[in-house]
């Protein structure tokens, strides 16, 4: 079998930059629409391959996860000998249990509609939750952005500096950081009161006098940041933390609340597609080595451990 990638419409230049990493390009895929909306995608030649489907349920996200499904049944129809989900943004993780009666466990339910579409594998990178795994009828590999994030704060980080996570559901990941960076870890316990609104309530851990750097899975309204970034200074802490998250800002209006904040520098990857535009608050660094790594080791049946999400 033969390695090949499929590009869905959500990041198109992540999934070439992948493609390139293996020596390759991607399989030329016709993304249509029927004037209603209805998508209508179609793949080139794969029967026989080891097929790579990448594509972030960023948003769009609905239109984004239903073009994944069927891009998995087409390349399944076509004959394809393997076909592995590549989702390194994963949506819709967050809603990995009932927060209140009468809700979906929508996680489950994606999980179980890419399993229907005859997907053999899935593959994410830091989702908001770990149970997807246990959720899935899928084998799920969990790669890691943090190596790559902690590399880039790490360059004149301060001795004193603590690394933050800006609410409970981040402490694995602070953790991790901080275990990366030889820094002690703080956090700030937060109150979402709705889907663009939280409060910091307590922060827990020293932070006064000291530089910090917050991490999260992702950043989409950047609410959750601008809390913890005015939780921090209001308990001492020193202005103008450092932030780092795997999946960059999900809605355009975060990118003025980060813009606004007193933020020494905001560190994202390209698990979802942005604009490269210059006056942009953070910089940019791409997962595409990290999938083809992990790629050709699924491919040659090599194992991931050391990519992976773990403890
Ligand atoms: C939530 O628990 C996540 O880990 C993030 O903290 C959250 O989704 C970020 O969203 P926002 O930027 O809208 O606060």
């Amino acid at each position: 079998m033969t390695a090949r990638v499929v590009s869905g419409s959500a990041n198109p230049s992540l999934a070439g930059a992948v493609a390139a990493g293996l020596g390759t390009e991607p399989v030329p895929c016709q993304l249509d629409r029927f004037p209603d909306g209805e998508l209508r995608p179609a793949v080139g030649h794969v029967r026989g391959d080891d097929v790579y489907v990448v594509q972030p349920t960023s948003p769009p996200v609905n239109d984004h996860v239903v073009e994944l499904l069927l891009l998995v049944d087409a390349c399944r129809r076509a004959g394809a000998g393997r076909v592995t989900a590549v989702v390194p943004y994963f949506g819709y993780a967050r809603q990995d249990r009932r927060g209140r009666t009468g809700e979906a466990v929508a996680a489950r339910v994606v999980t179980a509609a890419l399993a229907a579409s005859g997907a053999h594998r899935l593959v994410v990178v830091d989702p908001h939750t770990a149970a997807l795994e246990a959720m899935s009828e899928l084998p799920v590999e969990m790669l890691t952005a943090a190596p790559l994030l902690a590399a880039e704060v790490a360059a004149g980080l301060p001795e004193e500096a603590v690394v933050v996570a800006p609410d409970l559901g981040a402490v694995k990941l602070a953790e991790r950081f901080a275990a990366r960076l030889g820094r002690s870890v703080a956090v700030v316990s937060k109150l979402r009161l709705s889907g663009a609104d939280v409060r910091a309530q307590r922060v827990v851990g020293d932070v006064a006098g000291r530089p910090a750097v917050i991490v999260d899975d992702m950043i989409s309204t950047g609410a959750t940041v601008e809390a913890a970034a005015a939780a921090l200074v209001a308990h001492g802490a020193l202005p103008e933390p450092l932030v780092a998250a795997t999946h960059g800002p999900l809605v355009p209006s975060a990118e003025v609340v980060l813009r606004r904040l007193p933020v020494h520098a905001a560190v994202i990857t390209d698990t979802v597609m942005a604009d490269p535009g210059p006056g942009r608050p953070f910089r940019v660094r791409s997962v595409a080595p990290l999938l083809a790594d992990a790629i050709r080791r699924l491919h040659d049946d090599r194992p991931l451990d050391d990519l992976l999400l773990r403890g």
